[in-house]
């Protein structure tokens, strides 16, 4: 008998919001049966333009104007909230009250109180609730775990690890949504998030950071005269507002575990497109990751005899995860990025939907989230305090 097909929407069709849509248009296509057929039923974006050019190219049936449409709407069961995070506490309540599914991006929600008031929705619903971090579906970063929580670096005795961009070198670049919100909500909110939850991904829970110093490199910037998409130039006026959050953040953490951390994320460090990496290190091994090289990592251990000894780059193939069915291409070597990772990360939602046979690992939750806003607070409080040691609360 042929399944009911799923039907998904996506709301925000900017940089991000793409991903998302190009994710489902893909999630049947890899890793074989399982899911029911996929009905891409509707992008919704504010720019009416922006709606209608993602539709076409991804082949969804409607674009709307509004998030409140999709909502309305009783034929979509599952939704991908991926608009400015101040956006996602209203939109995840009302999907949540109307029985949707919800992927919503991170960080969570534009301040602490919208994501505890999200964390609250998601105990009582009874759909499933999921964040898009994106990068513990990178089958190297996936890897890499496996080793750490196999136990083969030993005893850990350092992390550390780094989210470097320049896409706001430029001053020129529009004041988006990006560049509004308080301490916190800057660089440590936009790629902070994702190299903080890679750090507990691999090594578990962090109760406690210091050290903190926040800084901002370009004051004031231009007024966008239109839809600004993801961190790109668009046109601008010739008034300027004030940048309200950091361009760079440094901080120290300690994980429940005792293991010492270390931590810089930084919007303005010249010429890192897209800089996340980090070394992890133990008493009997090490491992080492740089997106910038997304389909390798190196490990090193004391099998090789000493003559031999030193990093070996592990090339992503097929005794890393997500690589099985994960490539049209099932060949070692033939690389793979962030497209993926989305695919992979939508498969994960719908398997946790229709809890299919063989599913991806589940995605984090709004819990999981949460606490890493109250750690990126806990790293604004210490900056704020002269680098004090400062909890982090944990659930
Ligand atoms: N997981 C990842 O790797 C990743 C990467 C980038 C961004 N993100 C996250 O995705 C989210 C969106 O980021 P982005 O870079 O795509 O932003 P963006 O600014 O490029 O796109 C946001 C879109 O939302 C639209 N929008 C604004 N108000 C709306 C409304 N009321 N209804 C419908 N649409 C509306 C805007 O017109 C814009 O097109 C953020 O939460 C961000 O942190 C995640």
């Amino acid at each position: 008998m042929p399944q009911q097909p799923l039907s998904v929407a996506v709301i925000g069709a900017g940089m991000a919001g793409r991903s998302h849509a190009a994710g489902y248009r893909s999630v049947n296509t890899v890793f074989g049966e399982g899911l029911p057929p996929v009905r891409l039923a509707a992008i919704a974006d504010a720019d009416a333009e922006l709606a209608r050019d993602a539709a076409r190219r991804y082949g969804f049936e409607q674009a709307l104007t509004s998030w409140e449409q999709v909502v309305d709407d009783p034929s979509i069961d599952a939704i991908s909230i991926v608009v400015g995070n101040a956006l996602h506490r209203p939109i995840a309540e009302a999907a949540i009250a109307a029985g949707k599914h919800v992927l919503c991006e991170k960080p969570l929600a534009g301040s602490i109180e919208d994501a505890r008031a999200m964390v609250a929705a998601e105990q009582g619903a009874d759909v499933v609730t999921a964040v898009g971090y994106t990068y513990r579906r990178s089958p190297a970063i996936a890897a890499v775990r496996d080793h750490v929580r196999g136990g083969e670096l030993g005893e850990l005795s350092l992390f550390d690890g780094r989210y470097w961009c320049d896409y706001a070198c430029d001053p020129r670049i529009p004041l988006s949504w990006r560049y509004t919100g308080g301490p916190g909500s800057g660089a440590l909110a936009d790629i902070g998030a994702h190299v903080i939850d890679v750090a507990q991904f691999l090594c578990g829970p962090i109760v406690a950071v210091s050290g903190a110093a926040l800084s901002t490199q370009v004051a004031k910037r231009p007024l966008p005269l239109g839809a600004v998409v993801g961190h790109t130039a668009a046109p601008v006026s010739s008034e300027t507002g004030e940048v309200e959050n950091e361009d760079t953040a440094v901080f120290t953490a300690r994980f429940e575990s005792g293991l010492t951390g270390s931590f810089s994320v930084s919007r303005t460090a010249f010429g890192m497109p897209n800089g996340l990496a980090f070394d992890v290190y133990g008493l009997g091994g090490r491992a080492g990751f740089d997106w910038h090289r997304p389909a390798e990592y190196l490990f090193d251990d004391a099998q090789p005899e000493s003559r031999t000894r030193g990093a070996r780059q592990v090339i992503v193939g097929p005794q890393t995860p997500y690589f099985a069915g994960g490539y049209p291409m099932q060949a070692p070597g033939v690389g793979g990025g962030n497209a993926e990772m989305f695919v992979y990360q939508c498969r994960a939602f719908l398997d946790q939907i229709t809890g299919g046979p063989d599913p991806l690992p589940p995605n984090a939750t709004f819990a999981d989230a949460l606490h890493t806003m109250e750690l990126i607070q806990a790293v604004v409080r210490s900056a704020q305090s002269g680098g004090a040691a400062v909890p982090v609360p944990t659930a």
